[in-house]
């Protein structure tokens, strides 16, 4: 039977804030919950496809040219009729749920993809193209793209990289729902709201030829600390949250600061679930799954 897969883009202009350590939980626990979940890796730094693929596989799938950055190079460079599907890696986790690999598939990136989105534009250019020429193309492409892989798949993942870039833009104005993951610290809130006002309002985020996002960003406070600085930012979070025009919204749900998060990453094959994440971190990713099910299905509590 077809599904109706939602698309959840994780994003966030700035760096470390947790935006992989979310895909890899969110997706590891949909899949543990018996949910088919791709997830599609838009970072130079490989980082979702190493923690998901593991060392070993992640390089013979960048050998044999099965990632994001050979998609695009073929199709908008060379022109050629390769679907992402035929870059899609089925069944590439080691971590287990009863006796079941969790059934998460992977289009990886490597470090090339800073390269080549800078060859596409520089090529584009050439054939006298601008800059929003080329964005509304990958736009045009990724609308034909992703009907049939939703119809394949419950969830699908963009893990964004840092910063800004030609695919972001595609991301975050096609997903379903887009997550912020943000320290609630006083800078990160800074660089939140630089990260608003370029994508959901104010001239910034109409500058471009894509649509608007679909929905208000949705922030995840991540990393967080018992500390006075965390406390302090997160109740003016939930006051610019709670306010009229909010800029963003403010899951309940915060992840931790926990070293067993940081291991969530950690290239180890043969590792079950259970023991990943523990009880506390299972309870809090479920209650995060809920709340975003029913953003999704439009009854926000
Ligand atoms: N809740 C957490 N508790 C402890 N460590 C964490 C947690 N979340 C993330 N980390 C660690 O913080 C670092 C940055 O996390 P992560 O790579 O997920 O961030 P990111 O936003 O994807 O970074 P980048 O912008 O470079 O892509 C990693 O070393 C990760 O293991
Ligand atoms: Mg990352």
């Amino acid at each position: 039977m077809p599904r109706h897969g939602r698309v959840i883009a994780v994003a966030n202009m700035k760096g470390g804030v947790g935006k992989t350590t979310t895909v890899v939980m969110l997706a590891e626990a949909l899949a543990a919950d018996g949910n088919r979940v791709l997830v599609i890796d838009l970072d130079a730094q490989a980082s979702v496809s190493y923690c998901l693929a593991g060392n070993e596989l992640l390089g013979k799938l960048i050998r044999e040219g099965c990632t994001i950055s050979s998609f695009l190079e073929d199709v908008f460079v060379d022109g050629s009729r390769r679907t992402l599907r035929q870059v899609i890696r089925n069944q590439v986790s080691t971590t287990t749920r009863g006796s079941h690999l969790l059934d998460i598939s992977l289009v990886p990136a490597d470090p090339s993809l800073r390269y080549v989105e800078r060859h596409l534009m520089a090529a584009l250019v050439k054939k006298g193209f601008d800059i929003d020429a080329l964005s509304k193309r990958i736009w045009n492409r990724m609308e034909r793209e992703m009907p049939p892989l939703r119809k394949e798949y419950d969830y699908i993942f963009f893990d964004c990289a840092p910063g800004i870039s030609l695919m972001t833009e595609v991301a975050i104005r096609s997903a379903d729902l887009v997550l912020v993951p943000t320290i609630p610290d006083p800078l990160s809130t800074l660089g939140l709201s630089a990260f608003c006002n370029t994508f959901w309002r104010g001239p910034l985020a109409k500058m471009t030829p894509l649509p608007l996002p679909q929905r208000i960003p949705y922030v995840l406070a991540s990393r967080c600390q018992s500390i006075r600085a965390h406390k302090e930012t997160l109740a003016v979070m939930q006051v610019d949250a709670g306010s009229n025009e909010p800029p963003y919204r403010l899951l309940k749900t915060g992840i931790p600061q926990l070293a067993i998060l940081a291991d969530v990453c950690k290239d180890r094959a043969g590792r079950t679930f259970q023991a990943k994440y523990g009880p506390v971190i299972t309870t809090a990713l479920n209650q995060l799954l809920g709340e975003m099910k029913d953003i999704l299905d439009g009854h926000p509590s």
